[in-house]
């Protein structure tokens, strides 16, 4: 078994806080082990806790078309979230559960080594940079280097769903995060 998929395996019997109470079923990532971008989201919502996959409800169709949008396959990516389990009513993960779950984060960013870390939404951007003074707005698409990792914040591509105001700055991120890969490669 591979340190990622003992990693998943951690993640589908915890207990370590009261998310596990409400879950249908952990989700642990998605992905290659070897991808060169990782994404990371805030939580599963209620199709990602039924399904045991991130982003595969709205969110995640939005992120799906994004990703085409840039010449990036879903498929390429491994794509996660702070939280493994969905919080009660899809509110935002409390501290102590983003806490609860770093140990996994943090260890499937060492397993993955990815080139580039893309943080979708503030909770994200805040828990992966330790800085809760951060702005997702400010930063969408912009590189930031911390802790020897390169990061990409971005707007969470489920605030284009709710406010039509947002689905510019979503994609400008995104055309941003292209216009990077293209002078990485
Ligand atoms: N929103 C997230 O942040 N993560 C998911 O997996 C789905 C929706």
């Amino acid at each position: 078994m591979s340190v990622l998929e003992e990693i998943a395996e951690q993640i589908r019997g915890c207990t370590r806080c009261r998310l596990c109470e409400g879950r249908t079923q952990a989700v642990p990532g998605v992905g290659p082990e070897d991808a060169e971008i990782m994404f990371i989201g805030e939580a599963p919502g209620r199709d990602e806790d039924t399904q045991g996959e991130p982003f595969v409800g709205p969110a995640g169709q939005m992120l799906t078309q994004l990703l085409a949008g840039i010449g990036v396959d879903r498929g390429d990516v491994y794509i996660t979230n702070i939280c493994k389990c969905r919080p009660p009513s899809n509110r935002t993960p409390r501290p102590d559960e983003v806490e609860a779950c770093r140990e996994y984060l943090d260890g499937q960013i060492a397993a993955i080594r990815p080139t580039l870390i893309c943080t979708l939404g503030a909770p994200a951007l805040k828990t992966l940079l330790d800085d809760a003074t951060l702005s997702v707005m400010k930063l969408n698409g912009t590189v930031l280097e911390r802790h020897h990792l390169t990061f990409v914040p971005l707007i969470h591509p489920a605030a284009g769903l709710h406010q039509d105001r947002m689905r510019q700055p979503i994609q400008d991120g995104f055309r941003r995060l292209g216009e990077i890969l293209t002078e990485l490669r």
